[in-house]
């Protein structure tokens, strides 16, 4: 199957880093379509030699299993090329349509790692020059706007365009692959599905951790914060992953169909909510591991007096049959104490207590999205110890079930730019945001940038290296639960 990718922005950040480490990984693993090139668009004046060049001592920079030796570098390089162009210039298309024009393809992929301020007019410009034909396909990365409104003028502008089943918009969370797992283990297995509801389930929390802070993206990120970076988008996707009814089968938009579901019956906010189920945060300076690292204020880019999120940490609830009075708790934030990324299934304890079990302790699954990928089920068991064979009580402790799919699947594993990207190649958009989806969760998302607006209290500093203001889990015990670092 021959393709053309077209990666526009290709000489930038998220091209060296995320994608063609992704696109070598697929070479590698021979699951790259053959008959393939690659041409990367960008306004440096370069070469094609110059080009692969610049990407083989990037290469360097990536993660040592993912790095091509010399002579695997030579070959993949075989595929790269690069057109110059200036992308707000329309007389620059006529040098992509050319090369483009030098030879027959089953599909031509045009992938817009730009500045999103640039997606309208790029789009004009491919249908102003006939690049639009029915064997292309569009992908769009994040940020998709900033408010409903950009989002639906950037949706209108790219729909005027390409019809919905050419437009793959990226969210990388659905790549990874412990979310193709949480739907394998709901959808393909029995065992999980009469549990998974208001009756056996006590709450569910949603953690997404980094450690790192905003690095060299703080002019970026100043204008974005933790709510639009990663709860709209990511955070929402696993929501939809969990709470979601099975879909009536495996294709694109039954399953967007009931992830919109989801989204649609998100409990409105109310002033209430808003002030009491919403926590920001912001990192001050802190010592995480031993080393002083700086607070948000002190980053380059950033204004010092920002109020800009760093943390969010809020508690939802889905208005439905199956799940009405579960509270869903999200968390994510910068220079926190871990790097990690997990949802906690907590259920409830046992209608009748015939055991003595340690306070707070009930069955809980917990699925790990990174650095582990895996599944943990967290159980009680009888150990055979003195205190319950003296006859003073039966003492149950915790004990856990641990799948470890690194471990498991090992060398199988396709990270999340490599699945997405081979994905679009082969036309399927089961793991990519349909319009409607994304516009849902700017809906709901947006009264809570505006409660923000409002509020002079700004975000609640906390020092880099912890688990965020002291009023996240204030929050959280109100309804008499923990966060899952706290058991
Ligand atoms: C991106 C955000 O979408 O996701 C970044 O813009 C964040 O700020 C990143 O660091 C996290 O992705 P991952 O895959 O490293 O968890």
């Amino acid at each position: 199957m021959a393709f053309d990718l077209v990666f526009f922005g290709g000489t930038g950040d998220l091209v060296w880093r995320k994608l063609m480490p992704a696109l070598f990984q697929a070479y590698r693993h021979d699951s790259l379509p053959e008959d393939g090139r690659i041409i990367a668009v960008g306004r440096d004046d370069l070469n094609d030699a110059q080009y692969r060049q610049q990407i083989q001592t990037r290469f360097e920079q990536v993660d040592g299993a993912k790095r091509p030796n010399n002579e695997e570098f030579a070959r993949f390089a075989q595929l790269l090329c690069y057109v110059r162009m200036d992308l707000s210039q329309p007389q620059a298309y006529a040098a992509l349509k050319s090369r483009l024009a030098q030879r027959e393809t089953d599909s031509v992929v045009m992938y817009l790692s730009t500045a999103p301020s640039l997606f309208t007019t790029v789009c004009e410009q491919l249908a102003a020059h006939g690049l639009n034909t029915a064997k292309t396909r569009i992908v769009l990365e994040k940020p998709l706007g900033h408010d409903l409104a950009s989002n639906r003028a950037i949706n209108q502008a790219v729909g005027q365009v390409f019809k919905e089943q050419q437009i793959f918009r990226i969210d990388h969370y659905l790549g990874k692959p412990a979310v193709q797992n949480l739907l394998a283990m709901r959808f393909g297995n029995a065992l999980f599905e009469p549990l998974w509801r208001r009756e056996h389930i006590a709450n569910i929390q949603i953690t997404i951790a980094e450690e790192l802070g905003v690095e060299k993206r703080g002019s970026f990120y100043e204008t974005t914060g933790a709510l639009r970076d990663m709860v709209q988008n990511h955070a929402l996707q696993l929501l939809c992953a969990i709470a979601m009814e099975p879909p009536i089968n495996a294709h694109a938009d039954a399953i967007r169909d009931e992830k919109l579901k989801v989204l649609r019956s998100l409990k409105r906010w109310t002033p209430e909510t808003l002030s009491q189920h919403v926590i920001r945060g912001q990192y001050s300076a802190g010592h995480p591991d031993g080393q002083s690292v700086p607070g948000y204020l002190e980053e380059k880019g950033v204004n010092p007096s920002s109020s800009t999120e760093t943390f969010v940490a809020l508690r939802t609830e889905i208005a439905n049959w199956r799940w009405a009075g579960v509270p869903f708790y999200i968390r994510t934030g910068k220079r926190m104490a871990a790097s990690e990324a997990h949802i906690e299934i907590n259920f409830r304890p046992t209608p009748h207590a015939i055991y003595q079990s340690p306070m707070g302790q009930a069955n809980a699954l917990v699925i790990h999205l990174q650095p582990k990928d895996g599944l943990e089920l967290h159980l009680l068991a009888q150990g055979q110890s003195k205190r319950s064979q003296a006859g003073q009580g039966q003492t149950l402790s915790p004990v856990h079930l641990d799948l470890d799919f690194d471990k498991r699947f090992g060398s199988q594993r396709v990270g999340a730019y490599e699945r997405l990207l081979l994905d679009v190649l082969d036309g399927r958009l089961n793991l990519f945001v349909r319009s409607d989806e994304q516009e849902e969760a700017w809906r709901w998302v947006e009264p809570i940038l505006k409660h923000w607006q409002n509020d002079s209290l700004g975000p609640r500093p906390y020092a880099a290296g912890t688990w965020g203001p002291s009023a996240a889990s204030a929050m959280i015990a109100r309804d008499g639960f923990c966060w899952s670092e706290e058991t």
